[in-house]
């Protein structure tokens, strides 16, 4: 009997701080109208102080573990894909185990730029194929703002900070991920960088001066790259699973441009209805995009039992991941009504829960 990857807990967390065009433009040279001409998108939300990749991945994690109905002790492997960890070393997704209570569960970071949680969730998925493990904790997170040249306007107006989570079950029962597709293609290197702080250009007084720890983009190279492949992405992990384009219940793409996301939509011929767009509160959130875009279809009612979800997201390297899934838990488990926010994102039975 196969041994299959269901989503049993899903959750999200944004920081409360809302920095909106508006706002950006008083220090930057930009404007409400480009940004949201451009982009499609109208804030971003940006890390407390005291907040780091580790604090906003726990609360996302919490939430699918509430969901879940699942005890921390119980969790396997933790998984963290982000290109802002709390340290070059150690992993991130170590001190996420350890903060969570998850006492037996091992942990790696996982750096696929923003198609990480896509390169973590197929991770998850072979080690519960595998037979290897049961619980699996698969965390998308980004503390972007911490990386952005606040001076650049071609870049610092389109990332935001979050964090979302899946938490990967063993079941025999049928669905799950169906199909994947990772990509990668090194010859994009200059294409979305952060030059220094790594072995090929360390940190120095001069890096620093130069902002060269911040993220470097050819924007219109990126643009263009990024709507090819994620659409040959999406094909792939379809046919990987055996099915058609027009199988697909709801798509969630990484939240990178609407530009591109139209565009993607208009090559694959996919109804407007049938894709989650969440870019205008949140910006680009790298890693955290596409589970946080995913949490928010569920809790706006957009994904229900039996459904095909594909999610695709492209990212610097370049990188590129699609995986298509079916969703097989009770949406109304969890969590947010329509439009509904908590400042944590915390779901509201356990909220329930906690005030009885
Ligand atoms: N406000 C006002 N004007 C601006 C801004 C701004 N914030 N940024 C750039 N401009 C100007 C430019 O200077 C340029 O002016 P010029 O014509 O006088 O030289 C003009 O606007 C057009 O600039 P372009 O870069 O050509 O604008 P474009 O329409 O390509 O949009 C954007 C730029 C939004 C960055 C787009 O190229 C894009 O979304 N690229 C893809 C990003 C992406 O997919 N990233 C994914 C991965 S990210 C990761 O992995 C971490």
């Amino acid at each position: 009997m196969t041994t299959n990857a269901l989503i049993g807990g899903w959750g999200m967390y944004a920081p409360s701080r809302i920095m909106t065009n508006d706002e950006l433009s008083t220090f930057v040279d930009t404007s409400d109208e480009w940004i949201r001409t451009r982009t499609g998108i109208r804030e971003r939300r940006i890390a407390a102080d005291d907040e780091t990749a580790t604090t906003l991945a726990v609360h996302a994690a919490r939430d699918a573990l509430a969901v879940a109905g699942l005890d921390p002790g119980e969790l396997d492997l933790v998984i963290v894909g982000t290109c802002t960890p709390d340290y070059p070393l150690p992993a991130t997704a170590v001190l996420v185990a350890t903060e969570l209570g998850a006492t037996r569960a091992s942990g790696f970071d996982l750096q696929a730029a923003c198609s990480g949680f896509l390169y973590a969730l197929a991770s998850g998925h072979s080690f519960i194929r595998s037979g290897m493990y049961r619980n699996v904790m698969v965390i998308g997170v980004e503390v972007l703002s911490r990386f952005l040249d606040w001076t650049d306007r071609s870049t610092c107006v389109l990332f935001g900070d979050g964090a979302g989570a899946v938490l990967l079950q063993a079941s025999d029962a049928p669905g799950g991920l169906l199909g994947f597709d990772l990509f990668s293609d090194g010859t994009g290197c200059e294409g979305i960088i952060m030059p220094a702080g790594g072995s090929a250009r360390p940190a120095s007084h001069a890096t620093v001066d130069a902002h060269q720890h911040a993220i470097r983009m050819l924007g219109s190279e990126v643009y263009k790259y990024a709507t090819r492949q994620m659409g040959e992405s999406a094909m792939a992990a379809v046919r990987n699973a055996g099915l058609t384009v027009d199988d697909v219940d709801q798509f969630v793409f990484h939240q990178a441009n609407l530009r591109i996301i139209n565009n993607v939509q208009k090559q694959l011929n996919i109804p407007a209805e049938k894709t989650y767009v969440n870019i205008e509160k949140y910006g680009n959130t790298s890693a955290a995009s596409v589970p946080m875009a995913l949490v928010e279809a569920v809790a706006a009612g957009r994904i229900h039992q039996g459904d095909k979800v594909l999610m695709v997201a492209f990212g610097a390297g370049y990188t590129a991941g699609a995986a298509l899934m079916e969703w097989t838990a009770d949406p109304t488990r969890a969590f947010l009504a329509p439009g509904e926010q908590t400042r944590s994102g915390q779901p509201r039975r356990a909220l329930e829960e906690a005030s009885a």
